[in-house]
């Protein structure tokens, strides 16, 4: 095993979608064998907006089962909730004094999220990206898989690390590197072309949950939304702007492990209803049994509380290590 560290996190906020799986969770699986790995519910972010107490305890739950329904396994890799690891807020404190307002009020996230009414949003909204470098300082992680949305604030990570290290004149953090799948960083809803595919969308046609039966998948693909042209080569030009087909050529060419010219080849001259079948057809056997291991996961929920102790045991012990060094660097210990 390589002396690579990996680390990354989901909020457990809701149904995980075709994007998180796609984006996410199917690189955390194919990291897992070959470096060391942490993967963390990140239920503290999940408190950033409002949260009813018994939807989070269920999310929690969901979400460490799609984990391991998606591959995770608890002998490869590190499997655990954020909110039992006292030092990332620890460290959170620390870093919040390291950045600096001016790189917080770029982040892009948050002015989506908070929208209009900035004012009103929670602090931890705003605070949020720095939480999340501690999440990854903390593991002293080397690289952290994310989809695309995620990559401002890896940057901002290395910005912190970065200003920690001449701060203190020391090189206490290496920079970790954000890694993003290519073509799949960024899976659009199925309604909407332009906006990704995500939890909070209102309409659930606009995305496939991870727990979504055979029949719902055929008809969220049957009606996701493309336009009257047939397929052919220049789906991809700058110029075509054919959004939804791009993202539907996307999906089908990461479920078959195929380029998207050898996609645009077989398909040449089809019209969408013929692809829509065979996309609906590789959906399906992906994430079918995701979805039945999700259920069997879920009806017993002892083993994945389990699980998820045991790797809080394992992340703590790693965590407090770092918190008392760099405790002892800022002059704390
Ligand atoms: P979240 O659901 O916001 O906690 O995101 C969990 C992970 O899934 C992060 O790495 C995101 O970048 C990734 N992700 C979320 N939505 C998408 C999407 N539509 N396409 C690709 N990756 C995504
Ligand atoms: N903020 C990430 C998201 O919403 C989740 C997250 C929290 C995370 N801490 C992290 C991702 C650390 C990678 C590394 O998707």
């Amino acid at each position: 095993m390589s002396d690579k560290r990996v680390l990354s996190g989901i909020q457990p906020t809701g149904n995980l979608h075709l994007g998180n799986y796609l984006g996410a969770i199917k690189n955390f699986v194919a990291m897992q064998n070959e470096f060391k790995c942490f993967f963390m519910l990140a239920d503290l972010h999940a408190l950033t907006v409002k949260t009813d107490p018994k939807v989070l305890k269920e999310n929690i739950l969901n979400t460490a089962a799609t984990f391991l329904a998606a591959g995770l396994k608890s002998n490869k890799s590190t499997i655990f909730c954020q909110s039992q690891i006292n030092s990332h807020t620890d460290l959170a404190w620390i870093l919040n004094c390291i950045a600096r307002v001016g790189w917080l009020n770029r982040m892009t996230q948050f002015k989506e999220k908070a929208g209009s009414n900035k004012e009103n949003a929670s602090i931890g909204l705003y605070t949020y990206p720095i939480l999340m470098a501690a999440d990854i300082l903390i593991y002293k992680a080397t690289h952290v898989p994310v989809g695309d949305d995620q990559k401002q604030h890896l940057e901002l990570c290395r910005d912190i690390a970065l200003k920690f290290n001449n701060d203190y004149k020391n090189n206490y953090f290496t920079l970790p590197e954000a890694i993003i799948p290519k073509s799949v960083s960024r899976i659009m809803s199925l309604r909407n072309g332009t906006k990704k595919m995500s939890k909070s969308e209102e309409s659930d046609l606009s995305r496939i949950n991870l727990t979504d039966t055979k029949d719902v998948i055929s008809q969220k693909i049957k009606k996701a939304k493309t336009d009257n042209d047939t397929i052919n080569e220049k789906i991809f030009d700058k110029e075509s702007k054919r959004y939804e087909a791009q993202n539907l050529i996307k999906i089908y060419s990461n479920l078959k492990s195929e380029t998207h010219d050898k996609v645009l080849k077989d398909y040449n001259g089809k019209t969408f209803i013929d692809f829509k079948k065979d996309l609906s057809d590789l959906v399906i056997e992906e994430i079918i049994p995701i979805s039945n291991m999700i259920k069997k996961y879920r009806n017993d929920d002892k083993e994945l509380i389990n699980i998820l102790i045991n790797g809080s045991m394992v992340a703590n012990d790693i965590a407090e290590k770092t918190i008392f060094e760099i405790k002892k660097i800022v002059g704390l210990a």
